[in-house]
């Protein structure tokens, strides 16, 4: 949700800027722009909506040599999609520069304050309103200052501020300084030879820099080429910690594929490799969990475990419910984060809580652990990006390694984090009452997984035609039970994010309770009828559609079982273990919405409306 990028050293500014915000595009891609303070204390600002490749070229055509700047890549909140709602935004003044991640909650008060003061406003945007307070505390709070005037300007301002934020600014009053600060809103300094980067992820600066500090909450930073101060916003000094990103940028590089959608969905295999490697017990009868830093024995006494996640995480939470009430017999919840963090439902001392986050920034579910950690509990996270605020801030927790997840929509992230809740169900239930076969039987489960994956790959073709069949139709069903019924939702989800078809996820037996009366020829229902207790249960579901003219696509491991007639179209799957089925189900629908995208002309990558990291509430 926006991305920030700033530089100062000595190095020219305008490539670093773009090339940052085009690698954080993914936070954001509403508008974009840039701005440069040279020696002289020449500012050149160049902001444009659409996309950073339009006021990239701005930007390469108008060669302003500077070694300072920052640049903003937006997801839009407050105010259209225009260049002048783009960022940076600057003080009425003209002597300070701002790009902002978050959402200012009292920037009505501000304003109407600052206008009776004389500030003037060019944007409907809630962050002109606190440039414009950094404006007024410089010139009204701080003159008596002699050093640290910009910092003190910034930091009093923030003080008054409600609500969220990533910052960079910059003044043509103070060229060789950029202050940035952060409260809810990633932020990331990268420190290079003489030189200092600003971003909201690393991938912003990979590749320049390997040591950075994590601006944590409240902390607000004085940046220069060569020195970096830190306060808190109440004044206290921080001491910089550093660390070293310990893993390697992969090159975003798309190589044969069209989309990084596709390419992520291929990389199936790998991103669940990853999440397996190292976590298997010798004996093949359990999971080795060492990063939960949680004891045996603090284990063996929970008795309710609650989920918190949002979006596509939130499937995942769905579908580790029924693994864990299966295999570890404990009960579970799964709450949405943005819903948990206000709702304050009772919890039991003994509960344990759990967000999973791709990104491991979603501002929901990072509040949603912060306000669990406050209540006493015991936190863990499953993200899959390392050194993320819900990586640092939870009490222990798994990484997924899946590598990075380019691609607006999840896909191979989703997959692993099933497979890791999984590990966890399993680990949990050889605590307790899963005997030692039952948990050698999920262990060869999840290692004959990866060739199961490259087996439903080779499905593409077919769902690539049945793809092209359906993609003008209007409305689409997703219809699984038990835990295919998570899958039934994330099916829906995909399609309606990438290709803007309306889409509804049920368990299949609901329909009959009013969902049914939305059949018809327009409206395909997608049914996963796999072997199992209730095969011939959805096979009857499936008859019922199929009865009312709605088109059937049945995703089965046992097509010579489908009668002729039953299905219009069906998707073959291979066999496969209780315990990891839903991902191989994952694979045809992730497909299906990605062809179907692409037939429409969709921009798979990166949809309208979305963002992949969605950093306000
Ligand atoms: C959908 C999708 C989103 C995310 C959600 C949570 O394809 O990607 O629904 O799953 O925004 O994001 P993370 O996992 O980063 O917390």
């Amino acid at each position: 949700m926006c991305g920030i990028i700033g530089y100062i050293g000595k190095r020219e500014v305008a490539p670093i800027l773009i090339d940052g915000l085009k690698r954080m595009e993914y936070r954001g891609y509403d508008s974009a722009g840039v701005a440069m303070i040279n020696g002289k204390k020449e500012l050149d600002i160049r902001k444009r909506k659409g996309r950073v490749s339009v006021v990239a070229s701005e930007v390469e055509a108008d060669h302003f040599s500077a070694h300072v700047g920052i640049g903003h890549t937006r997801w839009a909140t407050h105010g259209g999609v225009t260049d002048t709602n783009a960022h940076p935004h600057v003080s009425s003044c003209g002597r300070f520069i701002m790009v902002h991640n978050g959402i200012i909650e009292n920037y009505e008060n501000m304003r109407s304050f600052l206008i009776s003061k004389g500030y003037t406003f060019k944007s409907e945007t809630d962050s002109e309103a606190l440039v414009n307070l950094i404006a007024y505390h410089f010139d009204e709070r701080t003159k008596d200052y002699n050093e640290d005037r910009f910092l003190e300007a910034v930091r009093k301002a923030l003080l008054h501020v409600e609500g969220t934020y990533g910052i960079a600014v910059i003044s043509p009053l103070f060229p060789n300084e950029i202050i940035a600060a952060r409260k809810g809103s990633p932020l990331i300094i990268g420190i290079g030879n003489g030189e200092h980067f600003i971003a909201s992820d690393v991938s912003g600066f990979s590749g320049r820099a390997k040591n950075v500090i994590y601006l944590e909450d409240g902390q607000v930073a004085s940046i220069t080429k060569d020195d970096c101060d830190i306060l808190t916003i109440g004044k206290q000094q921080v001491e910089c910690v550093i660390k070293e990103i310990d893993w390697e940028m992969e090159t975003a590089e798309l190589g044969s594929y069209k989309h990084f959608m596709e390419k992520e969905i291929f990389e199936q295999r790998k991103a669940i490799e990853n999440a397996i490697r190292g976590r298997l017990s010798d004996d093949q009868s359990t999971a080795v969990l060492n990063g939960l830093n949680i004891t045996a024995n603090e284990l063996r006494s929970i008795d309710r475990i609650l989920l918190c996640a949002c979006g596509t995480a939130w499937h995942a939470c769905l579908v580790a419910e029924y693994l864990i009430e299966r295999y570890a017999r404990i009960p579970v919840e799964v709450e949405y984060a943005s819903e948990f963090r206000y709702r304050n439902p009772p919890l039991d001392k003994n509960t344990l809580v759990f967000v999973i986050s791709q990104s491991g920034e979603t501002i929901d579910t990072l509040e949603a652990l912060r306000e669990s950690k406050r209540k006493g509990f015991k936190t863990l996270a499953i993200t899959n990006v390392v050194g993320s605020t819900i990586a640092r801030e939870s009490d222990g927790g798994l990484y997924q390694y899946s590598g990075k997840e380019i691609g607006v929509a999840s896909t191979k992230a989703f997959t692993s984090q099933i497979i890791i809740m999984l590990l966890v169900a399993l680990y949990l239930g050889r605590m307790r009452d899963l005997s030692f076969a039952d948990g050698k039987e999920i262990v060869s489960a999840i290692k004959a997984l990866p060739d199961l994956i490259d087996e439903t790959l080779k499905q593409a073709d077919v769902v690539r035609k049945i793809a092209k069949k359906y993609s003008k139709f209007p409305d689409f069903l997703f219809l699984g039970r038990l835990e295919e019924y998570p899958i039934a939702l994330e099916g829906a989800l995909k399609l309606k994010e990438i290709s803007y078809i309306h889409a509804e996820g049920y368990p299949a037996a609901e329909m009959k309770h009013g969902p049914i009366a939305l059949v018809c020829p327009e409206c395909p229902a997608v049914i996963f009828a796999n072997q199992g207790e209730i095969f011939q249960k959805v096979i009857s579901n499936a008859k019922e559609i199929g009865a009312r003219k709605g088109p059937v696509i049945l995703i089965t491991d046992s097509p010579d079982e489908i009668e002729s007639g039953l299905a219009d179209d069906v998707i073959a799957i291979p066999k496969a273990h209780d315990a990891v089925r839903t991902i191989i189900d994952t694979i045809p629908i992730q497909l299906l919405a990605y062809y179907i995208a692409v037939e429409r002309g969709c921009d798979v990558d990166k949809p309208r409306n979305l963002a992949k990291s969605v950093t306000v509430e």
